[in-house]
């Protein structure tokens, strides 16, 4: 079928990080109509074998597909380390991943050392490791897996006591390490960082690249002839979640942005 451009852009994540990727993306290109799945149910995805997170991908693929989404953003770097070559390799659509910066975090760091905050299924992933390996050996990288941390966040417990604990577990060792950098390299961890920074002052550059994403995702709709250019003043956005969909209401502000809607599905 012929896409047309003013289809919408289809985001997944596991859950509610990809919403982080989702205010890039609709900062940049305000015009573009968006549908977004937050696959709570399944969260983490981060603990999972790579068959599942693969399986996964290609469910919340599918249900982008039948909407008549015109390129895809994996909003979830678990499932872009993990899958994104099988769905490009399945589907004909544009798709867009994300990856933690840890190249960015080797061109500013003064100390040669790095952190990394991640999913175990990121991390072990043969993509993450392909990309560890094309830095200057020079540079240490020290791997954190952030356990339990995408579960606090979808339960609403950002700012708990618990989270504070666990997060300054995970961040406060690379102070000692000498470590001037921290990529965050899961789409939840962005809400994370007044409290990361409040751990780390200003000790520690905090990289992200949610940003990074927002603008390819308008090279590649520009380079297929895809992007919205009507000036649409009213664009639609579509989130559906497969758990209670407060948790949503919470990370996406529907009296900053018009033409929202969220509704609970199975999927
Ligand atoms: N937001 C995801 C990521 O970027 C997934 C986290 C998870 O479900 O474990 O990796």
């Amino acid at each position: 079928m012929i896409k047309s451009n003013s289809f919408p852009i289809g985001i997944f994540d596991s859950g509610i990080g990809g919403t982080s990727i989702w205010k890039e993306i609709n900062t940049l290109l305000p015009s573009e109509n968006t549908i977004y799945l937050a696959d709570s149910k399944n969260a983490p995805y981060g603990d999972k074998s790579k068959e599942d997170i693969i399986n996964l991908s290609i469910k919340n693929t599918e249900i982008l597909l039948k909407k008549n989404c015109k390129l895809i953003v994996v909003a979830c770097n678990t499932a872009t380390t993990n899958a994104i070559k099988v769905l490009r390799n399945k589907y004909d659509v544009p798709f867009i991943g994300i990856e933690p910066a840890i190249k960015i975090a080797a061109l500013n760091t003064k100390t040669n050392t790095i952190g990394i905050l991640a999913t175990k299924g990121t991390l072990n992933s043969e993509l993450f490791e392909k990309t560890s390996n094309t830095l200057n050996k020079e540079i240490k990288i020290i791997e954190i897996i952030g356990k339990g941390l995408v579960e606090l966040i979808e339960s609403e417990k950002i700012e708990s006591e618990a989270m504070k604990k666990l997060l300054s577990s995970y961040v406060s060792p690379l102070i000692k390490k000498n470590a001037d950098c921290l990529v965050l390299g899961c789409t939840h961890y962005p809400y994370l960082i007044p409290q990361i920074k409040e751990i780390v002052g200003n000790h520690i550059q905090i990289i992200d690249s949610g940003e990074a994403v927002a603008r390819q995702t308008k090279a590649i709709l520009n380079k297929n002839s895809l992007l919205n250019t009507s000036n649409n003043q009213n664009s639609l956005h579509h989130f559906f979640i497969n758990k209670d969909k407060k948790v949503m209401e919470m990370f996406v502000d529907q009296k900053k942005t018009k033409n929202i809607t969220i509704t609970k599905k199975e999927f």
